[in-house]
């Protein structure tokens, strides 16, 4: 690499935030010509700059074929201009200038899925972050904004030509090909730009704008899959409405296209007008695909639209930055979803998430703050920090400003930075302008890594009638970050009467505060304290409601308090919470489960009936994988599963015939409403499985009959689930029923996979048996993720034989796809905290790959893993 051409990249590849200089050169526009052949591909690029700044003019390519090269009509010599395996330089470049490029790429053995590639039949194109590089010589940063006109080129077996925004012409060339020019008006960064090549079927809708725009809304797939898209068209419509609502934000150009491909490394691309989505994240039919997934494409969906603004017309000057257009994107997506279906159930799935994936990441040596200061490869800080607790930080500003005031600070963003590329300063800056609150501390947030302690002490004084809450927080010291500061921390709280369950009216003339504002207290220091004052007896506290803060909270909560809160909290959230770390300490700490039995048994037959999708998540016990997270050293999956299995064994006989009575009495098949009828579904699979726990005969009958008699995926596969896992006499029958009956439905079949590799009972054979059936495909990530994904929801089994699993797919992907084959290996991230002799054993194995592997991806996350 020529090193000298790019100071701000440093021998080990190493790329600093510090470094960042603004771009030498500018594009005024883009003519890209696209002409794809079955074996190779001809990019022609015309491209009119102007100087920027000083410095030479830096082109980035990779894995280009450099046909021609002309600079103001003149064809440039070698000695021109220098190249190497990722860039084109040319030195003294006039000011003003059109560049012509002609290049030959490789779609159709592309496997990375990078750039253009070849899915199937079809040619698509990923390129956020750095995939433009691998179409033409580029300037491929998001700081330099173009207006692109593009015309792709096929033959006629490929009917559907698409590029971002409005279609000008087509036409053909010769008697088997033909084309399609596109341009869009609104200038973009190149991350942004994308094509679609092949044959697919459409699915049409309209929608118009509170501006009165018509909007044509297209949703392209293989013809059998277009039945699966109306639930996305609705939730785009909504999602636009939504955006219009909340936000003020209507869409901007006359057609909205979203793509299905089965070959795609993450859940979905939010390309300029032309969306790009995984099949998972796209297809939602309640035959073929669970709840859970209905859910998912919702609000990725969402996700994808809310980039428009947040994102597209405002994007981020450096990657450095991609939590702020990520963050907050999410925290809309979020927020769109609670809409959707129960706002405590979205906040209760919302938070697992968060806990179960983004407080280990940050606990671990792949811990970075949600805007990093420094990477080698950016395509490993696609992480559940940028993005989870980058939502976070922003749903922390929404609680503490309240709807009306984030709404002007939002609307002043908007109005301060359309059409530019900014900062998470920028971002700051103007929410703090527009609200008439200085937000400029929430910063910290962005800046430093690791979760928060919040240690929280309460004291009751009866000679003042006043009991007061003492606040202390910390964070865990980072080898490469020392000056670790207070962040602000809201905490939303309620008291209650232990006597009667009521909740207090805080602020009331009874019980005064002065620094509790709207039921959050923001604390912002290393310690303090807050006084309610005239109080008669010591109040039961709720704390960090609807988890107002990203925080681990230490309080020393009685047993018997937390039970009290799973009957008497109206937070839905805390409810759920109270349970959550009830259950942690029984099954962690040995405490006694008959608090949580009683306080169970009160709650749920009537919350059953009432909120079913709250009641289900009311059932939640941790999982293996969650409780191994909150052990640092000494990790025995063994016993953790051990203990687990008992405290399941003990609740399911201590609620006796409560299991099959519920079962008999639920009928989702008679809800009207979506939420309940999944809630009811979600309770039908829970009860089946604890009645299996019991030991009761009768459950094997009953899950085959469901299983047989639904048809709907979600009851399919919580019966086949329970078949599975049990090992009941039904299994095999039901597992080749289910195969023969979706063999050729991708998304179906994914969970076949994924069902026996997640079984308990799974072992190094069923692993292989998996993966040497004809239907798993190593191009097919979403396969892949099937079996590995499952796998890994055992920790006994993944850190037994899983070990070896991880490593050959990070190697045998390390070149062919390394996006993938670097996310496989994080599953080994906490290898440290194993007992002996697994930690060495897993080390050794970790630091034999170090020499075989290639990539900067793997290499990346590999060196990280072993660096603690
Ligand atoms: N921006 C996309 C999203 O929000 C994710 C793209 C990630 N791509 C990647 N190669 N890491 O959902
Ligand atoms: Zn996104």
């Amino acid at each position: 690499m020529n090193i000298a051409a790019n100071p701000h990249i440093s021998a080990d590849q190493t790329v600093y935030l510090k470094d960042y200089q603004q771009p030498s050169f500018l594009v005024d526009s883009i003519n890209l010509d696209i002409q794809v052949h079955d074996d190779h591909t001809h990019v022609f690029s015309t491209l009119v700059m102007k100087r920027n700044a000083a410095g030479d003019l830096v082109l980035l390519g990779r894995d280009l074929e450099l046909k021609s090269i002309k600079l103001n009509g003149e064809p440039l010599n070698s000695e021109d201009y220098t190249l190497d395996d990722e860039q084109l330089v040319i030195t003294n470049a006039p000011d003003q200038l059109t560049l012509e490029t002609q290049v030959v790429i490789h779609p159709e053995s592309n496997t990375q899925l990078e750039g253009l590639y070849k899915a199937g039949d079809l040619f698509v194109t990923q390129n956020e972050p750095e995939g433009f590089r691998k179409i033409t010589f580029y300037p491929d940063r998001p700081d330099v904004l173009s207006v692109f006109t593009t015309r792709v080129e096929a033959d006629k077996k490929y009917p559907v030509l698409l590029a971002n925004g409005n279609l000008l012409e087509t036409g053909t060339v010769g008697e088997d090909r033909h084309f399609a020019i596109w341009q869009d008006p609104t200038k973009k960064p190149s991350y942004l730009f994308a094509c679609v090549i092949g044959d697919l079927a459409v699915l049409k809708d309209r929608y118009t704008t509170s501006e009165g725009r018509d909007v044509a809304l297209e949703i392209y797939a293989i013809e059998k899959d277009i039945p699966k898209c109306k639930i996305a068209m609705e939730a785009l419509k909504h999602s636009m409405r939504w955006d219009e609502e909340h936000y003020g934000r209507p869409y901007d150009l006359d057609n909205y296209m979203i793509v299905a491909v089965s070959q795609f490394n993450m859940g979905a691309m939010e390309n300029k007008g032309l969306n790009i989505f995984n099949t998972s994240c796209v297809l939602a039919d309640e035959e073929y695909t669970t709840d859970a997934a209905i859910m998912r494409v919702q609000s990725v969906i969402a996700h994808e639209y809310f980039h428009n603004w947040t994102g597209n017309r405002i994007t981020c000057r450096d990657w450095f930055q991609l939590c702020l257009k990520e963050g907050l994107t999410v925290f809309r997506d979020q927020s769109f979803s609670e809409d959707l279906q129960s706002a405590a159930v979205q906040r209760i799935d919302d938070v697992a998430v968060l806990k179960a994936h983004q407080f280990p990441e940050d606990a671990g040596p792949l811990s970075h703050p949600p805007r990093p200061d420094h990477f080698v490869e950016i395509n490993n800080f696609y992480t559940a920090t940028v993005y989870e607790k980058g939502a976070e930080i922003n749903r922390m500003m929404a609680t503490l400003l309240g709807k009306e005031k984030f709404r002007q600070g939002t609307d002043e963003y908007f109005k301060r930075f359309d059409g530019q590329a900014v900062t998470v300063e920028d971002w700051i800056d103007a929410l703090s302008a527009g609200s008439g609150v200085d937000l400029s501390a929430f910063l910290i947030w962005y800046n430093q890594p690791g979760t928060p302690k919040l240690e929280v002490e309460s004291e009751y004084l009866p000679d003042q009638r006043t009991y007061r809450l003492n606040f202390k927080q910390s964070l865990k010291a980072h080898p490469k970050y020392p000056n670790l500061k207070a962040v602000p921390i809201p905490v939303a709280l309620a008291l209650f009467n232990p006597q009667t369950g009521e909740q207090y009216t805080l602020n009331s003339p009874d019980l005064f505060e002065n620094q509790v504002k709207d039921g959050v207290y923001l604390f912002d220091q290393d310690h303090a304290s807050i006084e309610f004052s005239g109080v008669d007896q010591p109040p039961v506290v709720s704390l960090l409601r609807n988890f107002s803060a990203p925080v681990n909270l230490v309080f020393n909560y009685t047993d018997e308090e937390l039970a009290f809160l799973i009957q008497h909290e109206t937070n839905g959230f805390n409810q759920w919470q109270a349970s959550q770390t009830l259950l942690e300490r029984i099954l962690l700490q040995e405490h006694s489960v008959e608090p949580y039995i009683d306080a169970i048994q009160k709650t749920l037959p009537t919350l059953v009936r009432q909120d079913p999708l709250l009641a289900s998540r009311l059932f939640d016990v941790p999982t293996e994988g969650y409780l191994g997270s909150r052990i640092d050293h000494d990790y025995q999956p063994e016993q953790v599963q051990e203990k687990r299995n008992s405290v399941l064994e003990t609740l399911a006989r201590a609620l006796n015939g409560f299991w099959k009575e519920t079962y008999l009495a639920l009928n989702p098949a008679l809800q009207h409403d979506f939420s309940q009828a999944m809630g009811e579904r979600a309770l039908k699979n829970i009860m089946l499985s604890m009645m299996a726990r019991q030991g009761d005969d009768e459950v094997f009958e009953l899950a085959y009959t469901q299983y047989q008699t639904t048809g709907n995926m979600s009851e399919r596969l919580g019966a086949l689930r329970v078949l599975v896992w049990n090992d009941a006499p039904q299994a095999q029958q039901a597992l080749d029923d289910f195969y023969n009956r979706y063999k050729d439905e991708a998304l179906s079949l994914d969970q076949w996979f994924m069902i026996q590799a997640a079984n308990p009972n799974a072992t190094a054979e069923t692993i292989r048996t998996l993966t040497q059936h004809p239907d798993y495909d190593l191009g097919t990530p979403n396969r892949v993720r099937s079996v590995s994904g499952g796998l890994s929801n055992n920790p006994v089994n993944a850190w037994s034989y899983g070990v070896e699993h991880y490593i050959d797919l990070a190697q045998y992907f390390d070149e062919k796809n390394p996006i993938l084959g670097s996310r496989l290996l994080q599953v080994l991230s906490r290898w440290y905290t194993l007992a002996e002799p697994h930690k060495t054993r897993v080390k050794e194995a970790l630091q034999a790959l170090q020499p075989k592997v290639k990539s900067k991806n793997v290499k990346e996350t590999l060196n990280s893993i072993l660096s603690v």
